[in-house]
């Protein structure tokens, strides 16, 4: 029998939406070149969808790329004057991205930077973004932070992917990427800047940390 989640998921999807048949293409293609399938889940590609368009962003940030998966669903999300740039450390992801981009018909509102997230956000530092979406190495989510809360004012949302790890945050010995996971929820929890709050994923296993900024 499927288990209470999996019904779950199926229903959402089936009601509003799991994957269209250019994000079901991007998929079968990035698995067809041994891509690793760690791209957001339905449920939280909806989250972003509602939260993009509830917090009226006309500019996004995303840190962590992959084939361009999240890319795709958070500007489309955006009005059509809107803009989102991607950060993404691995030349060949990020050129598959821009292809993905291309393929949705969202070139004109997105931008690839290729290389590591901590050289391209110095060359952003001019730039404000109302929502940024943090999911790229893990053990330098302490960083984005610094530099998500640099590039922000009152109003923009801070989502950030795989910020539980299956509980492995509670026991940050060893593995920096927990670690890294865990000292976001420290910093943010920290801010009096920020509301946030943990939504679940991956049936449990994993939570997105979801933040306002609700003063500068
Ligand atoms: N957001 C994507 C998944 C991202 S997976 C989606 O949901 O569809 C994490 C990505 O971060 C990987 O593609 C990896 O290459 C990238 N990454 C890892 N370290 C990075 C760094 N220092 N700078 C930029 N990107 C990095
Ligand atoms: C991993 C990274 C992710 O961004 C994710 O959503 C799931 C897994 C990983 O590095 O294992
Ligand atoms: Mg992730």
């Amino acid at each position: 029998m499927p288990s209470l989640d999996q019904t779950l998921d199926e229903y959402a999807d089936t009601l509003y939406g799991g994957e269209d048949e250019l994000l079901r293409s991007m998929r079968e293609n990035a698995a067809s070149v041994g891509m690793p399938l760690i791209q957001v889940p339905a449920d939280l590609g909806r989250m972003l969808t509602v939260l993009v368009q509830a917090s009226r962003a006309t500019t996004i940030l995303e840190i962590g790329a992959l084939f361009g998966y999240s890319t795709v669903i958070l500007a489309r999300a955006l009005p059509l004057d809107g803009s989102l740039v991607s950060l993404e450390i691995d030349p060949e992801r990020a050129e598959l991205v821009r292809i993905n981009l291309r393929r949705a018909g969202l070139e004109s509102r997105a931008t690839v930077m290729s290389g590591p997230a901590m050289d391209s956000l110095q060359l952003l530092a001019d730039r404000r973004f109302d929502f940024v979406f943090i999911d790229a190495d893990k053990a330098s989510y302490p960083q984005y932070l610094e530099w998500a809360t640099k590039l922000t004012r009152s109003g923009a949302v801070i989502v950030a992917d795989n910020v539980w790890r299956g509980g492995q945050v509670v026991e940050t010995a060893g593995d920096c990427n927990a670690a890294g996971a865990a000292r976001y929820n420290e910093i943010m929890a920290q801010d009096s800047r920020f509301s946030t709050t943990l939504l679940p994923t991956r049936g449990g296993t994993d939570a997105a940390g979801i933040s306002v900024r609700c003063r500068d």
